[in-house]
């Protein structure tokens, strides 16, 4: 089976500092894959890189296959390449349905027609409601985004990223800032998503990484320092003098589910 995310000898320098240095890693379809590593570790650098925001100093990005490194993240994620931000740009005064409606449409393209206008917009809200339903905001619909807390508005970004029908969803540490409720929900309707979406997850939290994550992946000074299943990783001593005397360290061996 093809990748469906692969990174080859990808580095990203600034100015003489090599924040990411030849990572190889491979993402395989349907695969919940979470990237920590101790703060500077190069994580955001690393995300960055592979949606295209930042541009690679050296290696490659392969989206199934295809080369991809020189593309604009635009074009990335024509090719079904989607990553979040950690401010989502959101239309605070319009609906929630709007906002999701809006989406889809993008993915669709605008009608030609005005005659079919009407239909059209009938078919997007169905859509649009159904991507809602998914991540639990059907309720809010008709309310405006600015009425939305915190969480909700990360969940509207969920459905939004649905909306869009990527192949590969990037999230950028999606649980900063909530609260225990609304991370606990979070993780819930992560869970809930269709199997064959495939994630990379940038997250702080070990907790949500341990529960989510089918591989994870550890980075340190730019460099992998271990990548595999969450219970081999927990268990492995590089990982663990990585975190040594960092705040860190406690999550990654009390609360993190037990160790193995
Ligand atoms: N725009 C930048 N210019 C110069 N150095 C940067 C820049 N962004 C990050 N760095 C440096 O690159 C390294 C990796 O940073 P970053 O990717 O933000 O790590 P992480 O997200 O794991 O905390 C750090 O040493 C950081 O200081
Ligand atoms: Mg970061």
């Amino acid at each position: 089976m093809t990748p469906l995310l692969e990174l080859q000898g990808l580095t990203r320098s600034y100015g003489s500092l090599t924040a990411v240095d030849h990572v190889d890693l491979t993402v395989m379809p349907g695969e919940r894959h979470a990237l920590i590593g101790p703060n500077g570790a190069g994580k955001s650098t690393l995300f960055a890189t592979v949606a295209g925001t930042l541009r690679a100093s050296s290696g490659r990005v392969l989206l199934s296959g295809q080369d991809v490194t020189s593309l604009a993240e635009s074009e990335r994620a024509r090719r079904g390449m989607l990553r979040t931000y950690q401010h989502a740009s959101l239309f605070l005064d319009c609906s929630v349905l709007d906002n999701v409606a809006l989406a889809v449409q993008r993915v669709h393209g605008v009608a030609h027609r005005f005659d079919r206008a009407a239909r059209r917009f009938r078919r997007t809200d169905a859509e649009a409601l159904r991507h809602l339903e998914s991540v639990g905001l059907d309720g809010r619909a008709r309310d405006k985004v600015a009425a939305l807390s915190h969480g909700e508005r990360r969940q509207l970004e969920v459905a939004m990223v649905l909306a869009a029908e990527p192949a590969l969803v990037m999230f950028d540490e999606p649980t900063a800032g909530m609260s225990a409720a609304e991370t606990e929900r979070f993780v819930e309707l992560m869970e809930r998503l269709p199997e064959s979406l495939t994630l990379v997850i940038v997250e702080h939290d070990l907790d949500v990484v341990f529960r989510l994550a089918g591989r994870v992946t550890v980075l340190h000074l730019g460099k992998v320092l271990a990548s595999g299943p969450p219970e081999e990783i927990r268990a492995d001593e590089a990982v663990q003098s990585a975190y040594l005397g960092s705040a860190r360290t406690e999550d990654l061996f009390a609360d993190a589910g037990g160790a193995p």
